[in-house]
């Protein structure tokens, strides 16, 4: 069973329009400002596949961690590989030391391993804040400052356009994000990405997409990128009409409708074309993400594994029974989900808004673990050194 971009469109009700010009990523030149985000456990090479077949774009990996890299962790290889079609290769990397960054790049560039690579500073996960790392990290401003310096000029050597992805800050009291953005233009890098939400709220609430316009304004003269809550089509619109910014990077919301993509590329070629899948279209859809799994991980069972977390997502809205639901979630063969997708009713129609809207990790605000007297200063410490140097030890594979 095969699935093709190509299938029913139906006109969208709203006809939310946006024609914003080409996105300037150093050397390249992406025609739809859309970014996949990178999210772990999700962007792997079969996710992408799926998404960037609807549309144009950047469609950015999992997080790699740089360490993991540098000793060619297999898993971390696996990571950071694309298909041959994959136009522009991204790559987003985790670190917290300087030295280890430069030398992730630099492996990237001179094994010509991406064409384009990001820099986390937004993760607010506690395995990372703990460390020092990801949302935590643009606190240290000299900490900040030397990964940036040290990934540029690597990334430089081969010119190879550096971007970072940030929070607001710690939380409200400890904001970061228009120092951060200009610390990171100042040090040559192509764009910055900005989440409107500080560590602290996790993904709770709503993001704040004030933040990205003053980002955006404080920012003149490089590309800025908007992230967070984007949920259909005419919120791309919208963020884009409420920001300015340069283009839109979209995370939560394609997970289960990798055809978000297609109705991203219609909203930005100007058409108010919107994707509608029926029920068999869906069941397709998963049936070729488990197979492209299963070729990634070069493992059905672990292919499997993997797609079960995507289910609720994919059904989110379409009438599918209780049982059949929990029995997808623990599918263990591509056999057995081909005859539990058999069962559905495979003529249902698009059940609308249902279908639509928020999915995948909401929660509410956490207080956000750091290390010990992180906050008292914006200098690290001796201690906070000796600690980030031996940082990256633990966090490991992606
Ligand atoms: C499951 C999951 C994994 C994520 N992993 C990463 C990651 O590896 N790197 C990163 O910078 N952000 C990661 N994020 C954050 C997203 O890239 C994005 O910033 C966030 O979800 C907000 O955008 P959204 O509202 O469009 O989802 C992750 C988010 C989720 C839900």
């Amino acid at each position: 069973m095969t699935v093709t971009a190509d299938s029913p469109v139906s006109p969208a009700p709203s006809g939310a329009k946006l024609e914003l010009p080409p996105l300037q990523l150093g050397k390249h030149t992406v025609q739809t400002p859309v970014i996949l985000a990178p999210m772990a456990g999700i962007t792997n090479k079969a996710f992408r596949r799926l998404c960037r077949e609807y549309g144009g774009g950047v469609y950015v990996t999992e997080m790699v961690t740089s360490r993991a890299l540098v000793e060619r962790n297999p898993e971390s290889m696996r990571i950071i590989s694309h298909d041959p079609d994959e136009e522009l290769r991204s790559v987003q990397l985790y670190g917290v030391d300087p030295k280890t960054v430069g030398a992730a790049v630099r492996l990237i560039v001179e094994e010509d391993r991406a064409d384009h690579i990001d820099l986390n500073f937004g993760c607010p996960v506690p395995k990372v804040t703990r460390k020092g790392g990801g949302a935590a990290l643009p606190w240290k401003t000299d900490l900040f400052t030397a990964i940036i310096k040290a990934a540029t000029t690597e990334a430089a050597r081969g010119d190879v356009p550096l971007t970072i992805k940030m929070r607001k800050g710690i939380n409200e009291d400890h904001l970061t994000y228009i120092e951060s953005g200009k610390i990171a233009r100042d040090h040559g890098v192509a764009a910055v990405a900005l989440h409107g939400r500080t560590a602290s709220q996790y993904y709770s609430g709503k993001a704040d997409w004030d933040s990205i316009a003053k980002l955006r304004e404080s920012l003149p003269d490089i590309p800025v990128l908007g992230n967070g809550d984007i949920w259909s089509a005419e919120d791309a619109v919208a963020m884009v009409q409420q920001t300015g910014v340069d283009g839109i990077v979209v995370g939560r919301g394609c997970m289960g409708r990798p055809w978000l993509f297609g109705d991203l590329q219609a909203a930005f070629d100007g058409t108010d074309k919107r994707y509608t899948p029926g029920l068999a279209k869906v069941a397709e859809t998963v049936y070729r993400h488990a197979e492209l799994l299963t070729e990634y991980f070069e493992d059905e069972f672990k292919g499997l594994r993997d797609i079960r977390k995507h289910m609720a997502w994919y059904f989110k809205g379409y009438p599918v029974g209780g049982d059949i639901r929990s029995a997808l979630a623990q599918v263990p063969t591509l056999e057995v989900l081909r005859g539990l997708l058999d069962q559905l009713d495979l003529d249902m129609p698009y059940p609308g808004k249902d279908a639509e809207g928020q999915r995948g990790r909401a929660g509410s605000p956490k207080k956000t673990h750091l290390p010990d007297g992180w906050l008292s200063t914006r200098d690290l410490n001796e201690s906070h050194k000796a600690m980030i140097s031996a940082a990256e030890l633990d966090v490991s594979g992606g």
